[in-house]
């Protein structure tokens, strides 16, 4: 195993990594299984809703999910891709890679997602609200795109002190 699955740890902004294309993962193997099992646990301790390789220092295709928080609601996309409808909706969104930061990001309501599963499978899922926002969020960071790129005039404002402190840390 290239990887240590318990070496992983949530890195943050201004980390090069998070600014990385992530690479599609050519087979779903025990590494990548143990890689996703280890984000689910980062993402619990955390706590918070998604997690994408990237922020793991892995610029891989690849996010975990939980809209629940409860332990039956872990989800991994392997590979994933997107389809975005409905209208336009605002709600603020805060990231494990950039604390104290929130941001309040216009994106559509619902989506639809196919990606590759733990057991290497293909799937297929919808959904709106929450989930939607969330898997808009992580698949994002999957092109290297963070919330302050979403920011406006006002949001600049309210988290420049926070950006600051990150980016002179
Ligand atoms: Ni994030």
């Amino acid at each position: 195993m290239v990887v240590d699955p318990a070496k992983l740890r949530i890195v943050l902004y201004p980390e090069p990594v998070l600014r990385q294309v992530a690479q599609p993962i050519a087979e779903v193997t025990d590494e990548v299984r143990a890689v996703a099992a280890r984000m689910i646990e980062l993402m619990h301790q955390a706590p918070g809703v998604g997690l994408a390789g990237p922020q793991v220092g892995l610029p891989w295709r690849l996010f975990v999910a939980n809209p629940t928080g409860e332990p039956g609601d872990d989800r991994v996309y392997i590979n994933p891709t997107l389809t975005t409808a409905g209208s336009n909706t605002a709600r603020e969104e805060g990231c494990l890679s950039l604390p104290e930061v929130t941001v309040e990001v216009i994106r559509p309501e619902a989506a639809t997602i196919r990606a590759t599963n733990r057991d290497g499978e293909p799937f297929e899922d919808s959904a709106g609200d929450l989930l939607a926002r969330i898997w808009q969020h992580e698949y994002d960071h999957l092109d290297g795109v963070l919330i302050i790129d979403k920011m406006s005039p006002i949001d600049r404002m309210a988290n420049k002190r926070a950006l600051r402190a990150l980016e002179g840390a």
